[in-house]
């Protein structure tokens, strides 16, 4: 049985992937600062899988930290989620961002190669591929970034990429991510960020319950069938899955690959907007406002080499993404009653 480190495993992705990491049979161990997430994301774990991951709260900055778990565990490959993710705060704390996630992750793979671990899948984001690819973005096109969040995913990659060039038993998986949203269907684990969201599925389910006042929709001007923002949104249970049958295709090879999870398919702001009032029977408020600095009109996956290499076609429809978020606010709700 295969022990796997998940750094930032109490996250809104990671708490999901260790779900399904658990059911799938393996052993895991989490390292999270708690920055952004909260400890009883590890008893929900528990409680959804019947299986409790080890939890260390870490930070990656902490070297020593980091050697103390691979001393403990025998870790046998990793996946790497932990770190700063807010695009808008990246611009305004540049050094904070290139800091934490660089030197997080040079420290994690310092550790990994000081106790022989040579596997890992990296949580990387269709934000490198910048605003001047063609959609349907794939993997072999050229990198960028339009703000220093996106060059710390552009600059993990490359930093991934040498090493394993260097090292030849390493096995490296960047997965790039499209729009993760929804909740596990149990409405124990999902997202939940603290103060006002960034992303517009956070932000639109506040509005749902009432806790903002109406969504800002970015700009109803682009060249778009409604004129808004179009994104391939993914079910967080969907990406989940798909990590775990990365990860088995980390541990059967050697060298540096690329794959895209997405849908391959793209919604508007618009009709997320009525997908959601759809799943909470209410029609939410939106007031249309400027564009976003920095968004790019159009974004979504070729799914091609995820269907081929993995096996992976993501299921969830976007009226199941909205559901299962829905049921995870009113289930959190519930809880604090
Ligand atoms: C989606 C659409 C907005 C908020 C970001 C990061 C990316 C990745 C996913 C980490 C766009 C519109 C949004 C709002 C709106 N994160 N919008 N009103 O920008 O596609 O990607 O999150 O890896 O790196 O860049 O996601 O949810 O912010 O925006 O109209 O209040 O919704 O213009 O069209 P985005 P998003």
């Amino acid at each position: 049985m295969k022990t796997i480190l998940v750094t930032g495993g109490t996250g809104y992705i990671g708490s999901h992937v260790c779900v399904q990491l658990l059911e799938a049979g393996y052993q895991v161990v989490i390292a999270d600062n708690l920055i952004n997430s909260k400890r009883d994301v590890v008893d929900r774990i528990a409680r959804i899988t019947g299986k409790t991951p080890a939890f260390y709260q870490t930070d990656l900055l902490d070297l020593d930290g980091m050697r103390a778990i691979f001393r403990a565990h025998h870790i046998d490959g990793v996946i790497h989620f932990a770190g700063l993710k807010a695009v808008g705060e990246s611009v305004a704390q540049p050094l904070r961002y290139y800091s934490n996630n660089l030197t997080g992750t040079l420290n994690l793979l310092t550790a990994m190669q000081e106790a022989g671990c040579p596997v890992i899948v990296f949580s990387s984001s269709a934000t490198v591929y910048g605003e001047n690819n063609p959609v349907p973005f794939d993997e072999s096109m050229p990198t960028s970034a339009t703000n220093p969040y996106g060059y710390t995913k552009v600059a993990q990659e490359r930093i991934l990429s040498d090493i394993a060039a260097a090292q030849p038993d390493m096995s490296v998986l960047l997965l790039r991510y499209f729009n993760p949203v929804g909740a596990h269907p149990s409405g124990l684990i999902g997202e939940n960020p603290n103060g006002i969201p960034n992303n517009l599925m956070p932000f639109v389910a506040k509005v749902a319950t009432g806790e903002l006042p109406r969504i800002n929709v970015f700009g109803d001007d682009y060249d778009t069938p409604d004129g808004t923002g179009v994104r391939d949104y993914i079910h967080v249970c969907d990406l989940a899955h798909g990590h775990v049958l990365a990860l088995e295709y980390a541990f059967g090879r050697t060298g540096t690959d690329i794959i895209n999870l997405g849908t391959g398919h793209g919604s508007s702001v618009l009709e997320l907007i009525h997908a959601f009032s759809e799943a909470c029977g209410q029609e939410l408020p939106y007031v249309i406002t400027p564009r976003r600095p920095g968004d790019i009109a159009e974004c979504w996956a070729d799914t091609k080499k995820a269907k081929e290499v993995l096996g992976f076609t993501a299921k969830a429809t976007l009226a199941d993404m909205c559901r299962d978020s829905w049921n995870f606010i009113c289930h959190q709700r519930e809880e604090a009653e």
